[in-house]
């Protein structure tokens, strides 16, 4: 259904026009004095210069073209020139009344929806999963979301890092530890075994102790780099280990993810895309775009509109080894053959920045995707610790994501018993819930490109902006709607009234953005913008509630109508948080 701002601005235009004024002057927006108005136009300040009038005559021309407007019950002309709007009773609770009764809560999905592939995630295999690569899940995870409710088909690709020197490091480690293994007989012939030779727990501890190796031993640093080597050029031993080591690490990848509620549509990775890059680069060369420096195979990126130099995207090391952005554009040759995408979405670190400028550029000029491609990289910050450091475990570490679920989880835990309304079982389940709440709004709840403090204390308060606040606002919801049918009432959808209070007109009002929020947001790459909406929803809703005597109500259709306000908050709260992939439990 159309916007109501949309609604606002046709009455407007018509206004402008018919006082003979061009209908571009006909924005409105919300009220920055909303001790006076709800919305505001301030085109006649603009008209005024292009007609050469007093804005405040315009305004009033304009105002008194209004006076019998559906949506607007104030149209004030006030000096020098602003338009001041209020919103009819009868027209918030009509446009609430359609946004009740449709699917979408009153969304129209998009005209022509879009495949969008969305690239997020980007675990590096056989590393343990941390607090980096949370912030790529999360917010992907919510963008994905969010493109899909507007109607777009969005494929979610976690991308992982399957393909790097990881590899190596793990294979001469286990070469050392367990050199009787079949895999270091040069000589041997058969079958590889089916089983892998660690498990999970083994191989988390592994690949740490190589890593750590390889910095005071510069040998079996070469060895593993051959060892990289190797596997990339397909000797067949190692790559059965690989692949040990893929399906070991991506059962507890899968595990890892499932716990955060993130959720892929394509479980490739880096080394998906490697058989297309030998012809990537000999069509690059072909083309005249590639040409040898010092060794290595460089395109320039370079456009006259850059305001600094930008240096060439490398696709090929001195040696011969392919690079991060040859494996990003093999991908994209692989996606545009599998799926066709009309837009992508990268989310990643922001310090990629350069990368992902690079393999776009490379990518359009090399004729991989077309010259016009929407192709957008999400580049978020860094999560600090209280001490404005990236985030460290205590010792200094970098915290496993697991651990540091359960830590929040264990807090949460804490705080829902001191209450003791409920059984424990209970309340390690709605833990589970609010912990997981409280993780991912603090994230999303902050513009993504901007660092942030990840403090555990302000994420799991129950007041503030924060998950939990907001869960504790839908749960409040679910209860006054189970009391009243406890006492009887009946839970459905009526009629809701013109708002007779200032809070029921403030909540009306934040309800009918919904639709806005949830376009603009998308298209803005922004789930902090939902996350503002919802908490202003939720402070709507609380004001309207500490005013108002639901329960005890005695006119029947005034308590219906509350009663359907509060079922129309509760489904866009929901709706909300379900886009930005977090759940409510039942109480808290
Ligand atoms: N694995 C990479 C990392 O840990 C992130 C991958 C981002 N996606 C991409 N297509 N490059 O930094």
């Amino acid at each position: 259904m159309k916007k109501a701002l949309t609604m606002m601005e046709e009455e407007l235009k018509q206004a402008f026009t018919a006082c003979g004024y061009e209908e571009k002057f006909a924005k409105a927006v919300l009220s920055n004095r909303p001790d006076l108005c709800e919305y505001q136009c301030n085109g006649a300040m603009a008209a005024a210069k292009a007609y050469k009038k007093k804005p405040i005559d315009i305004a009033a021309e304009v105002a008194n073209k209004l006076s019998d407007s559906r949506i607007f019950s104030m149209k004030e002309a006030v000096m020098p020139g602003f338009l001041n709007l209020k919103i009819s009773e009868e027209f918030a609770a009509g446009y609430l009344n359609k946004m009740a009764g449709e699917e979408k809560l009153g969304l129209d999905e998009a005209e022509n929806p879009e495949t969008i592939m969305v690239d997020y995630g980007g675990a590096n295999v056989a590393k343990p999963l941390h607090v980096g690569h949370l912030r790529s899940a999360v917010i992907g995870e919510s963008v994905k979301r969010m493109g899909r409710f507007l109607g777009h088909k969005t494929i979610g690709d976690v991308h992982l890092g399957d393909w790097g020197l990881q590899m190596g490091l793990i294979i001469e480690e286990l070469r050392d530890r367990k050199p009787e293994l079949v895999y270091f007989d040069e000589t041997y012939a058969g079958e590889y075994p089916k089983e892998a030779p660690f498990t999970i727990g083994e191989l988390e501890e592994i690949y740490p102790a190589a890593s750590a190796k390889s910095k005071q031993d510069e040998a079996f640093k070469e060895r593993a780099q051959t060892a990289t080597f190797r596997l990339q050029n397909g000797y067949a031993p190692y790559r059965a280990i690989w692949k040990h080591i893929m399906a070991v690490s991506l059962a507890d990848l899968k595990k890892n993810y499932a716990s955060l509620n993130v959720e892929f549509d394509l479980w490739k990775g880096e080394s998906d895309a490697q058989e297309y890059i030998p012809d990537l680069i000999d069509d690059l060369i072909r083309q005249g775009l590639a040409y040898e420096s010092q060794g290595a195979l460089v395109v320039d990126i370079g456009e006259e509109t850059d305001s600094k130099e930008l240096p060439p995207c490398i696709v090929r090391k001195s040696d011969g080894a392919a690079l991060y952005a040859t494996s990003d554009l093999a991908t994209i040759i692989e996606r545009e053959r599998d799926f066709h995408p009309d837009r992508y979405i990268y989310i990643a670190d922001k310090r990629q920045d350069l990368h992902f400028t690079q393999v776009f550029r490379v990518a359009k000029k090399a004729g991989i995707v077309k010259k016009d491609m929407p192709m957008a990289f999400l580049g978020f910050g860094t999560m600090n610790g209280k001490d404005g450091k990236p985030f460290k475990t205590r010792d200094g570490g970098v915290m496993r994501l697991e651990h540091l679920i359960a830590g929040i989880n264990d807090q949460v835990f804490k705080r829902i018993m001191e209450n003791r309304t409920v059984t424990e079982d209970e309340a390690r389940d709605t833990a589970r819930i609010v912990g997981l709440a409280a993780l991912k709004y603090g994230d999303l709840s902050n513009q993504a490109g901007k660092d942030y403090i990840f403090d555990i204390d302000r994420f799991i308060s129950f007041e503030g902006n924060t998950g939990p606040y907001i869960l504790y606002t839908i749960v409040r919801i679910k209860s006054i709607l189970t009391k009243f049918a406890e006492n009887g009432g009946k839970v459905e959808a009526g009629r809701i009234l013109p708002p007779a209070s200032d809070s029921e007109k403030g909540l009306a009002l934040q309800l009918l953005k919904f639709n806005e929020v949830m376009e603009t947001s998308f298209e803005d790459l922004a789930p902090h913008k939902v996350c503002q909406y919802i908490y202003e929803l939720s402070n709507e809703f609380n004001r309207f509630y500490h005013d108002t005597k639901i329960l005890s109500e005695e006119d029947p259709a005034r308590q219906a109508g509350y009663i359907s306000l509060i079922m129309l908050t509760k489904d866009v709260l929901t709706t909300a948080i379900g886009v930005l992939g977090i759940e409510a439990p039942e109480r808290m």
